[in-house]
C-alpha cells in the first residue's frame, strides 16, 4: 500500500499545499446549450467583401447608391484603353445598371491589345492553384480575350488564359474561364488583367460587367468563402452563426435595410447596398451563402430579421409595420418551407430544394441603441411584439430572440430570449463574473457579441478602442466565457465580435482575426487562442463544484462533462494575483481514482498583460503548454496557474484512452 502510494506520488505532479482546493462533484448540475460558442458576421473592416467572401475583384460590378456613387475605383486602363462608366439602355440586369466601357484612345495607332486591370482588395494572392473567373461582355467582337494575373510591381505575368470570344452584338454574353498560374507570386501586390484586340471589335469598344475571379473556396463551394479565414473559424469549434449582422442588418437609413430577397440568386440579380461602415457592399455573400456556410461548418443559423429600425435612428411606424412582418415570414419560409410553399419553391428554383432547419430567429439588432429613447420605445411598444406574435404563431418550433437583453432595461416576453452585448474593459468582466447568475429559466440569453475593447481605466466609448486584442483583455474575455458556460442552461451561446479586420480598412478594433490579401499574413489574435481553447473542450453538462461560486479573488472556473465522453472538463482563468504569484490549484474530482490522467493545456503570455499578436511582425505572444497531470492517491490533480493565464484540464475518458502510455 505504502509502496503504491509513493509510486503514485512520483507519477503525479502531486497536490500542492496552500492551493485553491476545488471539489468537482459527480452528480447534479445542468444540461447546457448545444451551441455554447459560435460566430457572428458583420461586413465591417471589409470582413465580407475583401474578406471571408473569396471574390478577388474589387468593384466587380460597379455597384452604387445615392450614398456611395458608382465609380471605376479599382480599375485602371491597359495600353491605349480609355475607360468610362456607363448606364446603358440595355444593362446586364436591372440590379446591375452600370458597366465599364473599354475603348481605344482616339489618338492611338496601336494594333495591339487594350484592356483593364484590377488591383483587387489591396492586392491579389497569386498561387499555383485553380482560379475560376467570369465576365460579361456586350458588343460585336471577333477575336480572343486574355485574362492574366500579374505583378503590380514588375509586370511579370504569373499565369494567363486565352478565352475565345462568344460575343454577339447587342447581347450580354457571359464568358467563363479557369486560370492556373504555373508560378506563384512572391507577394500579393498583384493585379488581374483582361485584354482584347480592339481591331476585332466592330465599334472599337466593348462593355464589360460582373468581372469576377475566385481562388479555391472552403469546401469547394461556388461563390464561397476564403479558405484560410474559414479554416481559422472552423478551428474554433463554432456551433452557430449569427448573421447578417449587427448594424449591417439595420442599414444606414430606412431606404436601405438588409433586404434578404435582394441577396439571393445569380450574382447579376443582386444590386448590393450601401453598407453602414462607409462603403458599398456587393451582397455576393447573401442569404443562401450564409446558409451554405452554416451547412459547411455545421453551424446552427441564428437568422436576424430586420425589425424596422435603421442605424440613423429612424424606425417604421406601427401602421406601416405589417408589410415588414410579412416580409420576415416570407424570409423564414424561403429558408424553411418545403417546395409546395411559394418561397420554398423559389428556393428550389435557385437550386436548393432541401429546406434548412431554423431553430433561432433574432428580431433586429441592438434595438435599444439607435434612435433611443423613442426607437427603443417603439420596439417595446409594438415592433418586437408584432414580429414575435406572427413568427411564434406560424413557427412555434423557432426560439425567438429579442435584440435587447434583460440587462438592457428590457422585459423579455415569456417564451422569447434576449441578446446581451457586453463590450468591456477587462476589469469589467472580472467584476461582473456573477452578472449572468441571476438569469432565470425564463430569461434565456444569447451573447451575440462580446469583446474587451478598452484598456482598464481607460475612457469608455469616447476613448480609443484598443488596436488589437491584448493579453489581459483576452483573459478578461475568458473569465466572461466561463461565466456564460457555468450558466449554460440559460445562455444560448456566446460569440466574439466583430471577428474580422482587413488591415487595409479600419472601422473597428479589436478584432479576433486580422488579415490582408496575402493569406500567409492572417493573424490569429490572443483572443482567438483563448476562445479556441475554451470552445474546443466542449461541456454539455455543468458539474457542481465546492466552493460553488466559481471564483476566488483571482481564479474563475467552471466544471462539466461531455455527453458521450465519460470523465470531466475543468476550465479556469486566473486574473491578477497577490504579488503576481502563481496560483496553485488542487482539483479533486469525485469518483476519480488515483493514477487517472488528464491533459492540462495552459495559455500564458510571453510579454505581460499588454502583449498582442501583431500582424506587422507575425509574432505570437501566446505561449501554449500542454502536459499530462496524474491524479494522486486522493484523486487530486495539482497544477499551477500563473497570473493572467487560461487553462483547460481535460479529463474525459476519450482523452485518457487516446493518451494511454504517456
Ligand atoms: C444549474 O442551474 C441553476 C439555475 O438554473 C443554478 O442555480 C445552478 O447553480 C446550476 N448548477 C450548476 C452546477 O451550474
Ligand atoms: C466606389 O464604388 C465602390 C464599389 O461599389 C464603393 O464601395 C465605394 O464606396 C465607391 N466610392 C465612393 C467614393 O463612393
Ligand atoms: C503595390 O506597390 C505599389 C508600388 O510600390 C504601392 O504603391 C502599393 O501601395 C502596393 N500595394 C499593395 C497592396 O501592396
Ligand atoms: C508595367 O506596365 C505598365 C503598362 O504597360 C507600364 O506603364 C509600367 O512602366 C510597367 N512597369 C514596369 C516595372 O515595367
Ligand atoms: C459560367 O459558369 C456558371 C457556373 O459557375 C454557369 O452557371 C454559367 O452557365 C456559365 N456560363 C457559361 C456561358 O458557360
Ligand atoms: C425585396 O423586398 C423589399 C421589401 O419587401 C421590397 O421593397 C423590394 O422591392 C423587394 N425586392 C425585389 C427585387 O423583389
Ligand atoms: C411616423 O409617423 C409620424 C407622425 O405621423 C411621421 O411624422 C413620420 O414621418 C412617420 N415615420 C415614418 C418612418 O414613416
Ligand atoms: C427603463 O425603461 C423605463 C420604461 O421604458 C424608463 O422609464 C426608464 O427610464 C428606463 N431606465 C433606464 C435606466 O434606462
Ligand atoms: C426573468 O424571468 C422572470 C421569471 O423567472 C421574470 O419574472 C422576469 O421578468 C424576467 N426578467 C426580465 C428582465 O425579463
Ligand atoms: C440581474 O441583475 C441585473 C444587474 O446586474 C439586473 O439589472 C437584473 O434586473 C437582474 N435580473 C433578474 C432577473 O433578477
Ligand atoms: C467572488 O464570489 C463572491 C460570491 O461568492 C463575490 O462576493 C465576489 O465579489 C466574487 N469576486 C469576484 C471578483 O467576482
Ligand atoms: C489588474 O492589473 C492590471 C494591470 O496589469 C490593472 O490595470 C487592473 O486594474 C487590475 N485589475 C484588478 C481587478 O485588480
Amino acid at each position: 500500500m505504502g509502496v503504491l502510494n509513493s509510486l503514485t506520488a512520483i507519477l503525479a505532479l502531486g497536490a500542492v499545499s496552500n492551493a485553491v482546493h476545488i471539489v468537482v462533484h459527480s452528480d447534479g448540475g445542468n444540461k447546457t446549450s448545444d451551441t455554447p460558442y459560435g460566430l457572428m458576421h458583420e461586413d465591417i473592416n471589409n470582413a465580407g467583401d475583401g474578406g471571408i467572401y473569396a471574390e478577388l475583384i474589387r468593384n466587380r460590378a460597379f455597384q452604387g447608391s445615392p450614398l456611395y456613387h458608382a465609380n471605376l475605383s479599382g480599375w485602371t486602363p491597359i495600353n491605349a484603353a480609355v475607360l468610362s462608366l456607363k448606364q446603358l439602355s440595355t444593362p446586364l440586369s436591372s440590379a446591375l445598371p452600370n458597366s465599364i466601357n473599354v475603348a481605344i484612345s482616339k489618338n492611338s495607332s496601336t494594333t495591339g491589345s487594350i484592356g483593364i486591370s484590377n488591383d483587387g482588395y489591396w492586392g491579389i494572392d497569386v498561387r499555383k492553384q485553380k482560379y475560376k473567373g467570369s465576365f460579361y461582355v456586350r458588343g460585336d467582337y471577333e477575336g480572343t480575350f486574355v485574362a492574366s494575373l500579374k505583378s503590380a510591381l514588375t509586370n511579370e505575368t504569373f499565369g494567363s488564359v486565352t478565352i475565345p470570344s462568344e460575343c454577339s452584338a447587342d447581347q450580354w454574353v457571359q464568358h467563363n474561364f479557369t486560370l492556373i498560374p504555373p508560378k506563384a507570386a512572391a507577394n500579393s501586390n498583384n493585379t488581374f488583367t483582361l485584354t482584347f484586340t480592339p481591331s476585332g471589335a466592330a465599334s472599337g469598344s466593348l462593355d464589360f460587367n460582373l468581372i469576377s475571379l475566385f481562388p479555391p473556396t472552403y469546401k469547394d463551394r461556388e461563390n464561397g468563402l476564403r479558405i484560410d479565414i474559414a479554416e481559422a473559424f472552423a478551428a474554433l469549434n463554432p456551433k452557430f452563426l449569427r448573421f447578417p449582422g449587427g448594424n449591417a442588418l439595420e442599414g444606414p437609413n430606412l431606404q436601405y435595410p438588409w433586404n434578404w430577397n435582394e441577396t439571393i440568386g445569380p450574382l447579376k440579380n443582386r444590386p448590393g447596398r450601401p453598407g453602414v461602415w462607409g462603403y458599398q457592399t456587393s451582397d455576393g455573400l447573401g442569404l443562401v451563402d450564409y446558409l451554405n456556410w452554416c451547412t459547411d461548418m455545421e453551424l446552427e443559423p441564428i437568422l436576424a430579421i430586420w425589425s424596422g429600425l435603421a442605424l440613423d435612428g429612424a424606425y417604421i411606424n406601427e401602421t406601416d409595420l405589417q408589410p415588414w412582418v410579412e416580409d420576415a415570414l416570407n424570409e423564414i419560409e424561403f429558408v424553411t418551407g418545403d417546395v409546395s410553399t411559394s418561397y420554398g419553391k423559389l428556393r428550389a428554383e435557385l437550386g436548393y430544394p432541401e429546406p434548412w432547419t431554423l431553430k433561432y430567429v433574432e428580431v433586429g439588432n441592438e434595438d435599444w441603441l439607435a434612435g433611443a429613447p423613442s426607437g427603443f420605445d417603439s420596439y417595446k411598444q409594438y415592433r418586437f411584439e408584432a414580429f414575435n406574435t406572427a413568427i411564434k404563431a406560424k413557427h412555434p418550433e423557432i426560439q425567438i430572440i429579442a435584440s435587447p437583453s434583460v440587462y438592457d432595461n428590457f422585459t423579455v416576453p415569456a417564451g422569447a430570449a434576449g441578446d446581451y452585448h457586453p463590450y468591456r474593459q477587462p476589469d469589467n468582466y472580472y467584476n461582473e463574473f456573477h452578472k449572468l447568475d441571476n438569469l432565470t429559466s425564463s430569461n434565456l440569453t444569447l451573447v451575440g457579441e462580446f469583446a474587451s475593447v478598452h484598456p482598464n481605466g481607460g475612457i469608455d466609448w469616447d476613448g480609443n478602442l484598443h488596436p488589437f486584442p491584448w493579453w489581459i483583455g483576452s483573459v478578461g474575455e475568458a473569465i466572461f466565457m466561463i461565466s456564460t458556460e457555468r450558466n449554460g442552461d440559460r445562455v444560448i451561446g456566446a460569440t466574439y465580435a466583430p471577428i474580422l479586420r482587413n488591415m487595409n480598412r479600419w472601422q473597428w478594433s479589436a478584432c479576433m482575426i486580422e488579415f490582408e490579401a496575402d493569406t500567409s499574413k492572417t493573424t490569429l489574435s490572443t483572443s482567438w487562442h483563448t476562445f479556441q481553447l475554451i470552445s474546443t473542450h466542449q461541456i454539455t453538462h455543468t458539474l457542481p463544484t465546492t466552493p460553488a461560486e466559481g471564483n476566488t479573488t483571482s481564479l474563475f472556473w467552471v466544471a462539466g462533462k461531455n455527453e458521450g465522453a465519460d470523465g470531466f472538463v475543468f476550465k479556469a482563468a486566473n486574473y491578477n494575483t497577490t504579488n503576481s504569484e502563481p496560483t496553485p490549484v488542487n482539483i479533486k474530482v469525485e469518483g476519480v481514482e488515483k493514477g487517472t490522467r488528464a491533459q492540462l493545456t495552459l495559455l500564458t503570455s510571453d510579454g505581460g498583460p499588454f502583449a498582442y499578436n501583431d500582424p506587422a511582425t507575425g509574432n505570437n505572444a501566446v505561449v501554449t503548454t500542454t502536459k499530462v497531470v496524474v491524479a494522486d492517491g486522493e484523486g487530486v490533480f495539482g497544477f499551477e496557474m500563473p497570473e493572467l493565464s487560461v487553462a483547460v484540464l481535460d479529463g474525459t475518458k476519450g482523452y485518457g484512452k487516446a493518451k494511454e502510455g504517456v
